[in-house]
């Protein structure tokens, strides 16, 4: 297939595109590099710089490339930041996928895999999640891609589309050559292995107060190459069922001093704590039901350990301390 990428020069969307490029796709990454990184952008696939508001550019796109899938992982991931700065997360998130979305179905294309996220359940009554959990998200990141959500089985009935929803739990890891990047870095598993490296003195640990079992909170952390392979699975099955939604999760919950704890294991090193203030927009357990996507895709994670999560993390972090920025360059 022609599939376009958005959001292809990102974590996720990088080794997503480098595994279709390796079945036989064919890829056109659009990336705004405005957090992305054209390095990580496989070299077989076409690098198209823009932003998913700009229609004329993607309309133009479209009609030339005559694409026949959209893997759309293009947006704004940072929950603390959303309840920070909400509106560029509707923008980009909300304002940017439905103009991405008007631009494919204007064009003929249908099938549409879309990058959601486990922050649309919020505080959820029942953990592990299942997918027909209710959606309140406890951030405007979360809600902003919850609206899409909505949006699409309406899509679905007046326009045809076709779409599977994907939502990420916790993504971590590395895979050959390509791994995790973010300037300003947020996430939990990259910071810890930055104080492992001695880029950090120490790691904050965000809230000590949930009711959880040491009062940290709990999350579901799957490799991004499994749920890279979800992705390929997830678009195939759009042949045969049009409506799509999945947990991408390990379904195991891990707190944070599980996983500063799992470091010091994996790095042999410290790796100071410093408690602080619950971050605003953190549900307290994000834990996946992952039963549905196991049973009708068969997917199933080949990194099923914290360990071997954070292991692959590590090697990526020892060969690329800077990400994919040289290190005159880097951002703290
Ligand atoms: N945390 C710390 N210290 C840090 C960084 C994070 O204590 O230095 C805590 C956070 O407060 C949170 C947990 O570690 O409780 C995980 O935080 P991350 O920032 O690594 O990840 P989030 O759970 O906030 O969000 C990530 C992705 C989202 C996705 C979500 C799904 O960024 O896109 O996982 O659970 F929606």
């Amino acid at each position: 297939m022609r599939i376009l990428v958005t959001g292809g020069a990102g974590y996720i969307g990088s080794i997503v595109a480098a595994d279709l490029l390796a079945a036989g796709h064919e890829v056109v990454v659009y990336d705004s590099l405005v957090r992305g990184h054209a390095e990580a952008v496989p070299p077989r696939a076409r690098l198209v710089v823009g932003d998913t508001q700009e229609r004329e550019k993607l309309l133009t796109l479209f009609q030339e490339q005559g694409f026949d899938a959209v893997m759309h992982f293009a947006g704004l991931i940072d929950a603390g930041e959303s309840m920070r700065s909400p509106h560029p997360y509707f923008r980009a998130n909300t304002a940017g996928t439905l103009a991405l979305l008007d631009c494919m179905l204007a064009s003929g294309v249908s099938r549409f895999v879309f990058s959601s996220t486990a922050a649309v359940y919020g505080e959820a009554a029942s953990v592990p999640i299942p997918e027909d959990a209710p959606l309140e998200p406890a951030s405007a990141y979360g809600e902003s891609k919850a609206l899409v959500e909505r949006a699409l089985p309406w899509l679905h009935q007046a326009r045809g589309l076709r779409y599977a929803t994907l939502r990420y739990f916790n993504a971590a890891g590395a895979v050959e050559g390509r791994g995790e990047a973010h300037h300003p870095e947020s996430h939990l598993i990259p910071r810890v292995l930055g104080v492992a490296l001695g880029q950090e003195e120490h790691v904050p640990i965000f809230g000590s107060d949930y009711p959880t079992q040491d009062g940290t909170c709990v999350r579901d952390y799957v490799h991004v190459a499994d749920l890279s392979a979800a992705h390929a699975q997830a678009l195939a099955a759009l042949d045969h069922h049009p409506r799509l939604t999945y947990n991408v999760g390990n379904g195991a919950g891990h707190s944070v001093r599980q996983v500063v704890e799992a470091a010091r294991r994996v790095t042999g090193r410290r790796i100071p704590t410093v408690e602080q203030p619950r971050r605003a927009g953190d549900p307290a357990v994000l834990v996946a039901n992952s039963e549905r996507i196991r049973r009708e895709l068969r997917w199933k994670p080949r990194f099923e350990t914290l360990e071997s999560i954070v292991a692959s993390a590590w090697e990526w972090k020892q060969a690329h301390p800077n990400g994919y920025m040289p290190a005159a360059e880097a951002v703290r």
